[in-house]
């Protein structure tokens, strides 16, 4: 199977598309890290997978904890293979509070 023993991160993985996400790598016999802001869920959604998940929490908007959370996955797992950016808000109403921003790489 394509996932077995592949590591992915899946940012916004306590709850809804993230938490699916990482339930199917897990199903398929991969290792999940769950990365997100909220720590009481995402330590549970963790614990539920069992060995073949690890919860780091997060915010994916700092640069230092993304950082961190890729040093303890590598060091969970020895390696990362893939990554579902699944982390955000749902917008209750329209898009009108986002704002605008540069995205530079390195
Ligand atoms: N659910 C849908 O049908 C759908 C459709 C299109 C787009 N989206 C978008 O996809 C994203 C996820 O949707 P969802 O339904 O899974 O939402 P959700 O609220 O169920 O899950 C989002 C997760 O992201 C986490 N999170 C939020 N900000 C974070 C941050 N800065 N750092 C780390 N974690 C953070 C939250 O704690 C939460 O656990 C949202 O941006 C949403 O707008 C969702």
């Amino acid at each position: 199977m394509l996932l077995r023993d592949r590591t992915v991160l899946v940012t916004g993985g306590a709850s809804g598309l993230g938490w699916a996400t990482a339930n199917l790598v897990a199903a398929a016999g991969g290792n999940a890290v769950i990365v997100d802001l909220d720590a009481d869920a995402g330590r549970a959604k963790a614990a539920a997978l069992g060995a073949k998940a690890r919860f780091v929490q997060a915010d994916v908007s700092s640069e230092p904890d993304a950082k961190r959370a890729i040093h303890e996955a590598t060091v969970a797992f020895g390696r990362i293979d893939g990554l579902v950016n699944a982390a955000g808000i749902v917008a209750a109403e329209g898009h009108g509070g986002f704002v605008d921003g540069a995205l530079r790489p390195g």
